[in-house]
C-alpha cells in the first residue's frame, strides 16, 4: 500500500546483520575512575563484578542505540525522499513501522511493544523532524533548549533551568540535525562556517555553534516561539508587573512616547515589547524589523521585516539598518526595532527624533543608566564621529523612558524598574525613576519576596497623558508599603 514512499530498489539491497554491541567497558572512562585494566591490573584476585542494574540498563542503551542507528540507516537507504512531502503524518508513520517491523525481523532482534513504540517514534522524529530534540520542540512547557555537547541538553520551564534526559548518540548525531536544521534555510555550518542563526519552521529562535569553535561539542540555543503570546493581563498576572504599572506604560504607549524595554539575555524584553505593542492604535501603520522575527503584533497595518546574513559566498547581507533606512521611506507611523545592537541605532535615534513617536525597541543593558551608556557607546561603535554631549542630547530627547526587566535567581522574570529621562543638565542626561520593584525577602525554596511601588514621583508627561484623554489617578504613583 505505501510501496511508492519506498526507493525501488529496495529488494535489491542486501541486508546487513546488525551489529550487536557486546557488553564493553565504557569507550570513554569518566576522569578519575579507573579503567577496566587498570582494575585488572591492580587486583590480581579481584572477582569479576556481578552486571548491576544499571550496567543492565547501560548495556541495553547502547544496544538500542546501535539498533537505532542502523534502522536510521536503512531508513534513509529505503525511503523515497521526494515521495515523503505529499504524505500525510499517518500514512509515513505506518511505512516507517513497516520497514522497522520487517528490518528488526531480518536482524533477529526481538523487542517489548514498549521499546518497538518508542523506536517508531524516535525513528519518525530522525526521519522527519529533529530527532531528540522533536519531543522537546512539542513540548509546550518547555521555553528554551541549550544543548551543550551531544550529551548533556537543558532545558527551561517555567523559568527554571533543569537537565533532561535527552541525549544525542554522539557528535555527529547532533551534527547533522544541526545540519538538517540550517540545510533548510539554505545555509551551512562548519569548521570554516562554525556559527549560525536561523529560524525554525514553527518560527522558534535557533543558533548553534560547532567545533572547533565550540570546545566540547556543538552548541545549540533555541528560543522556542509561542503562538500564545503572554498579554499584558498575563503579565499582571504572572507578577511580572502591577496593574498600576500597566495603566501607566498603556498611557505611554498610546501618547506616542518613545520606550526602550532594557534586560539581560531571556529576561522577557521580547515578550514585554510585544504586550506593550497591544497599546498602539489600529489606525497607526507600525513597521517591525528583527534579526529573527518574533514579534506578533495584534493591529492590522503592520509590515514584518527580517534582517538577513550574507549568503556562503559573502553577498547579500540586509542588515537592521537597511531595513531601517527603508522602513523610514515606507510611511511608518511608529518603527519597532527587535533588538538595538549596533549601527542602526543611529537611524533608531534619529527616527524617534523626527517624527516616529511612539517608537520602540529593546537594549541589552542591566539598568536604565547603563542602557543609556549602551546607547552611547553603539553611537560610538558605529563610526559617527560626534561630541558626547551632542549625542547625549539625541539620546535624551529621543529615549522618553527605560522599561527594565529583570530575570530574578528565582526564574521569575519581573519588570524590575520604570524609568523616564527627563531632559539634560550639563552633560548628565537626568532621570527619574517611577516604578520599582521593591525586594523584601527570600522564601526557604528560594522564591523572592517583594512587591512593585511607585516611587512617590509624578510622571513627568503627567500633564501629555491628561491631554490626550488619559487621565491617571494620582494615587498610581504612591509608594506602597507592604510588610509581611
Ligand atoms: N513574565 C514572564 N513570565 C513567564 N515567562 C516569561 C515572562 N516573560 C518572558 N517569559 C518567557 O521567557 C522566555 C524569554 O523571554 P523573551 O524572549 O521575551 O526574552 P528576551 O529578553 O527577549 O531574550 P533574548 O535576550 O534572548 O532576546 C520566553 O520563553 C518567554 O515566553
Ligand atoms: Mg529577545
Amino acid at each position: 500500500m505505501f510501496a511508492r514512499y519506498r526507493k525501488s530498489t529496495n529488494a535489491a539491497q542486501p541486508v546487513k546483520p546488525v551489529e550487536v554491541v557486546p557488553a564493553r567497558p565504557d569507550p570513554q572512562p569518566r576522569k578519575g575512575a579507573p579503567s577496566a585494566a587498570q582494575g585488572a591490573s591492580g587486583s590480581q584476585t579481584a572477582k569479576p563484578a556481578r552486571p548491576t542494574d544499571a550496567d543492565r540498563a547501560a548495556k541495553r542503551t547502547q544496544r538500542m542505540n546501535a539498533i537505532k542507528s542502523d534502522l536510521h540507516k536503512r531508513l534513509l537507504e529505503n525511503l523515497n525522499l521526494a515521495a515523503l512531502d505529499s504524505a500525510s503524518e499517518a500514512e509515513l508513520r505506518s511505512e516507517i513501522n513497516t520497514i522497522v517491523a520487517e528490518a528488526l525481523s531480518e536482524m533477529d532482534v526481538v523487542l517489548n511493544s514498549e521499546e518497538r513504540t518508542t523506536l517508531n517514534r524516535e525513528l519518525y522524529f530522525e526521519v522527519m523532524g529533529l530527532g531528540p530534540l522533536e519531543p522537546l520542540l512539542q513540548d509546550d512547557t518547555v521555553n528554551d533548549i541549550l544543548v551543550n555537547g551531544p550529551k548533556q541538553v537543558f532545558i527551561e520551564r517555567a523559568g527554571k533551568l533543569e537537565l533532561s534526559d535527552v541525549t544525542f548518540r554522539d557528535e555527529r548525531h547532533l551534527l547533522r540535525i544541526i545540519d538538517k536544521i540550517v540545510s533548510a534555510v539554505g545555509r551551512r555550518v562548519d569548521e570554516s562556517n562554525p556559527y549560525v542563526d536561523a529560524r525554525l519552521a514553527d518560527g522558534s529562535r535557533f543558533n548553534a555553534m560547532v567545533p572547533p569553535v565550540a570546545v566540547d561539542g556543538s552548541l545549540v540555543s533555541i528560543r522556542k516561539f509561542k503562538k500564545e503570546k503572554l498579554s499584558v493581563s498575563d503579565l499582571v498576572k504572572f507578577g511580572a508587573f502591577s496593574e498600576e504599572m500597566a495603566l501607566y506604560l498603556e498611557a505611554a504607549v498610546a501618547t506616542r512616547l518613545n520606550v526602550i524595554v532594557s534586560g539581560g539575555t531571556g529576561s522577557g524584553k521580547t515578550t514585554t515589547l510585544n504586550a506593550l505593542s497591544s497599546f498602539i492604535g489600529n489606525e497607526e501603520r507600525v513597521l517591525t524589523i528583527e534579526d529573527t522575527a518574533e514579534l506578533q503584533l495584534q493591529q492590522i497595518h503592520v509590515g514584518r521585516m527580517e534582517s538577513r546574513p550574507a549568503n556562503m559566498e559573502g553577498k547579500g547581507a540586509v542588515t537592521q539598518r537597511d531595513c531601517l533606512r527603508n522602513a523610514l521611506r515606507m510611511r511608518p507611523d511608529r518603527i519597532i526595532v527587535g533588538e538595538t545592537r549596533g549601527e542602526e541605532v543611529i537611524d533608531m535615534l534619529q527616527a524617534m527624533n523626527t517624527g516616529h513617536d511612539g517608537s520602540m525597541t529593546t537594549i541589552h543593558a542591566n539598568s536604565a543608566r547603563d542602557g543609556i551608556s549602551r546607547l552611547e557607546n553603539m553611537v560610538a561603535m558605529a563610526g559617527i564621529e560626534m561630541p558626547l554631549r551632542a549625542v547625549r542630547s539625541q539620546i535624551g530627547s529621543a529615549v522618553h523612558l527605560i522599561v527594565q526587566a529583570s530575570r530574578l535567581q528565582d526564574g521569575s522574570r519581573r519588570m524590575v524598574s520604570i524609568t523616564e529621562i527627563t531632559g539634560m543638565e550639563g552633560e548628565i542626561i537626568t532621570m527619574q525613576e517611577i516604578f520599582r520593584f521593591e525586594r523584601t525577602g527570600l522564601e526557604p525554596d528560594g522564591t523572592i519576596l517583594g512587591h512593585f511601588t511607585g516611587t512617590g514621583i509624578r510622571s513627568h508627561y503627567a500633564d501629555r497623558f491628561k491631554r490626550w484623554g488619559y487621565d491617571l489617578p494620582a494615587s498610581i504613583y504612591d509608594e506602597v508599603k507592604v510588610r509581611r
